[in-house]
């Protein structure tokens, strides 16, 4: 173990000051601030008191896969979760894991990745402890071009997922990111593989700021980002978050499979921040401004451009013109 946290695990709920802390572990007062900091960012809670020192309040909560398993109330999803501490993408994980084999509702989770892939190319910040890095496997006996249906049924899934656990208000910003007071608090990454049109598998990948402080972002995302803890002002308990994630995709895919896309649409309506206004989308293609006014039987988003026009995007990111 950290030789620093054995000191305070020796002396628990106690103060132990920073001059002890020093001489024990033989090196400045500086270091052992340093190494403290360091602690912080893992999601370890130190209280500082002047004259004091330093005290241990929390330690951060582990997500325990078996412990996990057995709370789920899925009947497939989850129900084989690989779990690691650290991996460079769950994407990538769940991608070999499929192409070995690995079954419909297989969960991929890690505390820490180093190098999450986001939408469009981007990386994705994923710091260890205080997030939701996971990744699962579907295999629907659909068509490709059906997939962005599906891309908006996670979205759905996780929206009512964080309202619930989180209790917080939150919202989707099309195609599928997971807004909270305007700020993002959850991205979804879709990536399929198919064959001769048909959708082999679908790894559907989905990070949530759970218990992120605004001092954990870089400054970047500290304007756009946030987190269901700076949010409602608690700590979100991690597992209970992923099993009601789990619970909400079961159902819905379920329903998806049985009664097609529109029900799916309708809940993605009710839940959106993205339409009846006027936006700017940015595609591959370039980027233009128009009237968003509905999802279309596809999962499209459909907008009246200024030239009367309506076009269809299947991706993209769109910011209010
Ligand atoms: C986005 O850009 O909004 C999508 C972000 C998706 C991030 C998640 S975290 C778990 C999974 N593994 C990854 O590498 N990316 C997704």
């Amino acid at each position: 173990m950290n030789d620093l946290l054995q000191l305070f695990n020796e002396s628990p709920d106690k103060y132990v000051s920073g001059e002890e802390l020093s001489r024990k572990l033989k090196c400045s007062r500086t270091a052992v601030w340093k190494r403290i900091n360091q602690l912080r960012k893992k999601g370890y809670l130190f209280e500082a008191v002047p004259n004091k020192g330093y005290r241990l309040l929390q330690t951060p909560e582990r997500i325990d896969a078996d412990a996990l398993t057995a709370s789920l109330a899925t009947k497939v999803f989850g129900k084989t979760i690989r779990s690691f501490a650290e991996v460079d993408s769950t994407q990538s994980v769940a991608h070999q894991l499929a192409a070995q084999g690995a079954g419909e509702g297989t969960l991929v989770i890690a505390e820490r990745q180093t190098a999450g892939r986001g939408r469009m190319g981007r990386t994705w910040f994923s710091p260890e402890g205080k997030g939701i890095w996971m990744s699962l496997l579907l295999q629907p006996k659909i068509p490709l071009a059906r997939t962005p249906q599906l891309t908006l049924l996670t979205a759905v899934a996780v929206c009512r997922a964080i309202r619930r656990i989180g209790q917080v208000d939150a919202a989707i910003k099309w195609p599928n990111d997971i807004l909270i007071d305007g700020k993002k608090v959850c991205g979804i990454l879709l990536e399929s593989v198919a064959e001769k049109e048909r959708v082999r598998y679908v790894i559907a990948g989905i990070g949530i700021s759970a218990n992120f402080q605004s001092s954990d972002y870089p400054e970047d995302l500290r304007p756009i980002a946030t987190s269901l803890l700076i949010a409602s002002g608690k700590a979100v308990n991690r597992s209970a978050l992923i099993a009601e994630v789990l619970a909400e995709l079961e159902k819905l895919y379920g329903l998806y499979l049985q009664e097609g896309f529109a029900p799916i649409r309708t809940l993605w309506e009710t839940l959106t921040v993205s339409l009846h206004r006027r936006v700017r989308i940015n595609t591959a293609g370039g980027s233009a401004e128009g009237w968003a006014f509905a999802i279309d039987e596809a999962g499209a988003l459909c907008m009246r451009m200024d030239n009367g026009e309506t076009v269809r995007y299947f991706s993209g990111e769109i910011a209010l013109a």
